[in-house]
């Protein structure tokens, strides 16, 4: 009986013809070959096909698509588990698949079980048919008897086998973020990866690009690019053997991790979003600027953000209720829209005028607001300005009453005294528990209850998993804890997003220590940086743009000298820096000189009428990066049609007889004839002032822009005539 059982299940097997599963956006494919009982492979990613003979005839390169310890072979694998009985290793065998058409995607579930237990993974891809971006991730579900222990669960695998490739990918620290750094894989493991549990965008950051030309170009060459949509500890791994074959494996850390699933639990790993072109890095960046807008994954992807004054630069801690209306006097004169009150505002035994108390103690402080957030808010309308407020609420001073009243709400283990971050007094607050997700949800609740016409809330962020532990989570899953902590900051959002859907809340960690694709959704924009110095903000806007729209990146004009580097930088270039993305400011508007003033007012009203839809919803493309050395940069945004776009060129560096630099155009259409006009121009006139080219010409041939030394810079406008 047992024979001719096991016959016909042989029969079976291999009467069922492999399947070739496309995963296909408009311009790429992923491609997968199942076979009823065998392990799931991919064998392909490029550029999109329909014929899968050809790839199995022209390459010997057969993965598995997610490969498990233990059996498959001997590089970094996607999945460890430590069994129910103990047994270490895991044979995945594929047992089916499903296709769904979605509103603006395509989802695949390729389901795969283990051989021996009641153990699967569902390997799922969601291909989206309006941005050239295909997301990874698995759910690994538990049907054994007892728990099973996850040691790693990478979200997703794909393997890469071409001659030349270099991987580039950004790192950096708080007023340094996304330097761009580019280098060839060689054998031997490359790896990026963040431990900080909070904010995993500062040191490295969760995404990476692969040029398969060589070193990485803007705007040629075929480049993949791997987005990790994770807010907590990640790491990215890429093994490459002595053939030059690359293992690129992305997920959460497993360090210190384990994560346990009781019978019938899952775990869904976060999506690794892929992007293929053959345009270079600008390619895959317009992918991905594509993918978050159309799809959300930027809170209001395709909506126009407002300009604003935030209050920080301008007066620190030192809020007061007429500091405040004066400041909001110069918002109105400047012509911004919106106004945002910073750190300082809150705090009732313990009062905020220092950095070391008051977190969690959302109530105002009387001395310095006598009437109260409501008479802000009220003041904003007035003047026909939107209001906004500044929060950390994720986190707690030692100096606080929420401190006396919850010490147990706090990151650590309860064995242990916390070491507390910023002021000698910071704690996080855990996130995994149920409670302070609820307190967290309540301090914007309770603005909204306070102050309904709240338009904008800065969402900080100035600390990091010191303290390994929680109070909350039980013995057996303390290695929980860097997970759950995010994922009970995912459902708080969540929440968030419900109840407040037009709220504009902006992602702060520190500047850009959270820029990542985890958060991005619950938020409308990011704080690129605390480095405000327009020279070293080309250098961190270009790196933060390779991932990134522009309309979710926070770029404001500061004072000079700046507050960061001491640097002095004229107001237009300093403005031509910060349109290039959501321009705002961050000083005291009374600070500018009259003439100062005018020239503001002019470049807030170009940016309105002109600048804001073209950077903000148009592509993006990167020309000169100031990485090349040559003192200078250059980019342009275009609309959709390409009839429009506009094109900023900046030069930081002085040099004794400089060769008058050629700038060339990316992203026009060749046939378009287009009139050149300088605007936010401040009385510089070039000699193509007014005149009409073919987008070929400006493409091919450039044109030359005289500009005089360190800190000139030239806005065109580029209208199709
Ligand atoms: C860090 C942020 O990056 C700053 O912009 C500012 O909001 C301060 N925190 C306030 O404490």
């Amino acid at each position: 009986m047992r024979t001719r059982l096991t016959l016909i299940a042989l029969l079976a097997t291999t009467l069922l013809p492999a399947k070739d599963i496309f995963v296909s956006t408009p311009q790429t494919t992923l491609l997968l070959k199942a076979e009823e009982g065998k392990p799931l492979h991919v064998s392909y990613y490029g550029e999109r096909i329909s014929d899968a003979e050809q790839v199995y005839r022209a390459f010997s390169l057969w993965n598995e698509a997610y490969p498990a310890f233990g059996t498959s072979d001997t590089f970094v694998p996607a999945l460890s588990v430590r069994h129910a009985d103990g047994n270490m290793s895991t044979e995945l065998v594929y047992q089916s698949d499903t296709e769904v058409k979605e509103a603006n995607s395509t989802l695949y579930t390729v389901t795969m079980k283990d051989k021996l237990y009641d153990f699967y993974v569902d390997v799922c891809y969601r291909a989206y048919q309006n941005a050239d971006v295909i997301e990874a991730w698995s759910v690994i579900r538990n049907g054994e008897k007892k728990p099973v222990t996850l040691l790693k669960y990478a979200s997703a695998f794909l393997p890469v086998r071409q001659g030349d490739v270099w991987v580039s990918h950004e790192h950096g620290d708080w007023g340094a973020e996304a330097e761009v750094s580019e280098q060839p894989l060689m054998p031997g493991i490359f790896e990026v990866h963040d431990v900080t549990g909070t904010k995993n965008a500062y040191k490295n950051r969760p995404n990476i690009m692969l040029s398969l030309d060589g070193k990485p170009k803007e705007n040629s060459g075929r480049t993949i690019g791997a987005v990790l949509c994770w807010s907590g500890n990640f790491r990215i791994t890429i093994d490459t053997n002595d053939k030059k074959v690359h293992h690129l494996l992305a997920g959460i850390d497993d360090t210190n991790s384990q994560y346990t699933l009781a019978k019938g639990e899952s775990f869904t790993t976060p999506e690794l979003a892929l992007a293929y072109s053959d345009e270079g890095m600008g390619g895959v960046s317009r992918s991905y600027h594509r993918w978050a807008r159309l799809n959300d994954k930027v809170h209001n992807g395709t909506g126009l953000r407002k300009t604003l004054l935030n209050s920080w630069e301008g007066v620190y801690l030192n809020i007061t209720e007429e500091g405040m209306f004066k400041m909001m006097d110069g918002v109105k004169e400047v012509g911004a829209e919106l106004f945002v009150m910073d750190d300082g505002w809150f705090g009732g035994k313990y009062k905020r005028s220092v950095d070391d108390c008051a977190l969690g103690d959302w109530v105002t402080d009387r001395d310095k607001l006598p009437n109260g957030v409501p008479a802000l808010e009220k003041a904003c309308t007035e003047r026909g300005l939107k209001w906004g407020i500044w929060i950390e609420p994720e986190m707690t001073n030692t100096k606080s009453e929420l401190y006396e009243k919850h010490p147990d709400w706090v990151v650590c283990h309860p064995s242990r005294e916390p070491r507390p971050g910023r002021g000698g007094t910071q704690l996080c607050l855990d996130m995994s528990n149920p409670e302070v997700q609820d307190f967290v949800f309540g301090v914007v609740d309770n603005i909204m209850k306070e102050t309904p016409n709240t338009y904008y809330i800065k969402w900080d962020d100035n600390y990091q998993i010191n303290n390994f532990g929680s109070h909350y989570l039980t013995a057996d899953k303390q290695s929980h804890l860097y997970v759950d902590f995010h994922l009970g900051l995912v459902k708080t959002l969540k929440r968030v997003r419900e109840k407040y859907p037009n709220l504009v809340i902006q992602c702060c960690a520190s500047g850009g220590g959270r820029v990542n694709y985890g958060l991005m959704p619950y938020f409308d924009e990011f704080w690129v940086s605390d480095n405000t110095d327009a020279k070293q903000r080309l250098f961190i806007q270009w790196g933060t743009s390779m991932y990134f729209p522009v309309n979710a990146m926070a770029q404001h004009v500061s004072a000079s000298p700046n507050h960061q580097t001491g640097r002095r930088i004229p107001l237009k270039f300093r403005f031509d820096v910060a349109m290039s993305g959501r321009l705002g400011m961050e000083m005291k508007p009374s600070d500018l000189s009259a003439e100062e003033m005018k020239f503001a007012q002019g470049a807030f009203k170009l940016y309105k009428e002109t600048i804001r839809p073209l950077v903000q919803l148009g592509d993006q493309y990167r020309i000169i990066s100031p990485y090349e050395g040559k003192g200078f940069a250059s980019q342009l945004f275009a609309n959709e049609q390409k009839t429009k776009a506009v094109f900023f060129a900046y030069r930081f560096e002085t040099a004794v007889n400089f060769p008058r630099p050629r700038f060339y155009f990316a992203g026009l259409n060749p046939d378009a004839k287009y009139r050149l006009n300088q605007v936010n121009a401040n009385g510089r006139r070039d000699h193509w002032e007014g005149a009409t080219m073919t987008g070929k010409f400006l493409m091919q041939q450039g044109v030359e822009i005289n500009l005089n030394g360190e800190y000139d810079s030239c806005v065109i406008l580029l209208e199709q005539v």
